[in-house]
């Protein structure tokens, strides 16, 4: 048998709406499904990734699986410990990085933060500062170490939270949105941080959640989409994009003067899918059109934009991204860039 570090077994999760609200307010019994029957393995040294839009329900899964909120059907094995059973042991075995919280203390420098830290996670004190010191360097943080966390870019916060959880050295590690409205630089070299030290040099297990589709395709030994609480599919990124079968991708850049660009596209029966993107106030718009067979259309559709009064600025044939996929799979789109 396969050895796994995380195996979620029919995971389901609803909230109550308004839960934490007002608290005279008559509850209503509106639930929202988080997570519909959840079941993922992950196995030993893998890096993992959960990739769906916002609202998909990563963040419940992360929360369950570190022991914060428990689920109202199903379970979960962390490091062969049953998250309901053994919730000790399963913290003990990972680290978390945790999107959107705090988890540094602001007034206390980088270092001050991190031998608090260490003496909570039971860490012997010489072991720290030598693991701290190597750590800061690492993730290139040395020279600020003894600044306040107050003064650090939000980038340089979240490598220290990512230190701040791996000081106990565990051996699974599970990351929420870690390069979450972050810089191109600073996602970059977490990114590397994440994969090439922590999973192939030190052979961390790791589960991390993003949005970002490039994140996933480029890190990731496997990925898993998720949307509105259901995984839609797991596979290696490469598998993933060959899903989308025999379509092809056409991108038509086009400056819309005339009628509306969607208008067109409507129009065009040979198309599988498609998506438009582009700023509102923009008069261009990005289409991204799914079909069999570019050659034989784009004649057509080419036609289709100048008589609308549409000038097309840039056409291309591209390779499916993870997003492509997505879309096709669920009719939804990640989120808000591309
Ligand atoms: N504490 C909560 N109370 C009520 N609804 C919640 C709560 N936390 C999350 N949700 C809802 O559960 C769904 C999944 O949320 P979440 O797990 O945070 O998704 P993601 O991390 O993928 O954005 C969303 O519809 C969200 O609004
Ligand atoms: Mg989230």
């Amino acid at each position: 048998m396969q050895d796994y570090s995380i195996i979620t077994k029919e995971i389901s999760k609803a909230y109550r709406k308004g839960e934490g609200g007002f608290p005279f307010k008559r509850k209503s019994q509106k639930t929202i499904v988080a997570l519909d029957n959840v079941n993922l393995s992950i196995g030993r040294g893998e890096l993992f990734g959960l990739l769906g839009p916002n609202g998909a329900g990563k963040t419940t899964l992360i929360k369950i699986l570190s022991t914060l909120i428990i689920p109202d059907a199903g379970t979960a094995l962390v490091n062969g410990y049953d998250v309901l059973k053994e919730p000790g042991k399963v913290r003990a075995s990972i680290g978390v990085v945790s999107s959107g919280e705090r988890s540094l203390y602001w007034k206390l420098t980088a270092r001050e933060n991190l031998e608090y830290f260490a003496r909570l996670y039971k860490v012997p004190d010489e072991v720290a500062k030598r693991r701290i010191r190597e750590l800061l360097s690492l993730i290139g943080l040395e020279d600020r170490a003894d600044d306040l966390v107050e003064k650090y870019s939000s980038g340089m916060r979240q490598k220290l939270s990512l230190v701040r959880a791996i000081l106990h050295d565990p051996e699974i590690l599970l990351l929420d949105e870690p390069t979450l409205g972050l810089d191109p630089g600073f996602s970059k070299s977490i990114r590397s941080f994440i994969r090439e030290e922590l999973n192939k040099k030190q052979g961390k297990t790791i589960l991390l959640t993003t949005h970002y589709m490039e994140e996933a395709d480029q890190m990731c030994d496997r990925v898993a989409f998720i949307n509105k609480g259901r995984i839609v599919a797991v596979d290696t990124p490469e598998r993933l994009k060959t899903m989308i079968g025999k379509k092809e991708v056409l991108k038509v850049v086009v400056e819309e003067l005339g009628d509306s660009v969607l208008n067109v596209v409507k129009t065009l029966p040979f198309l599988e899918d498609y998506r438009v993107t582009g700023m509102e106030q923009s008069s261009r718009k990005t289409v991204r059109m799914y079909m069999k067979n570019v050659d034989a259309h784009i004649q057509e559709i080419v036609e289709s934009f100048s008589k609308a009064g549409c000038r097309i600025i840039s056409l291309s044939v591209e390779k499916p991204t993870l997003e492509d996929v997505f879309i096709n799979l669920t009719g939804e789109a990640l989120g808000d860039e591309y």
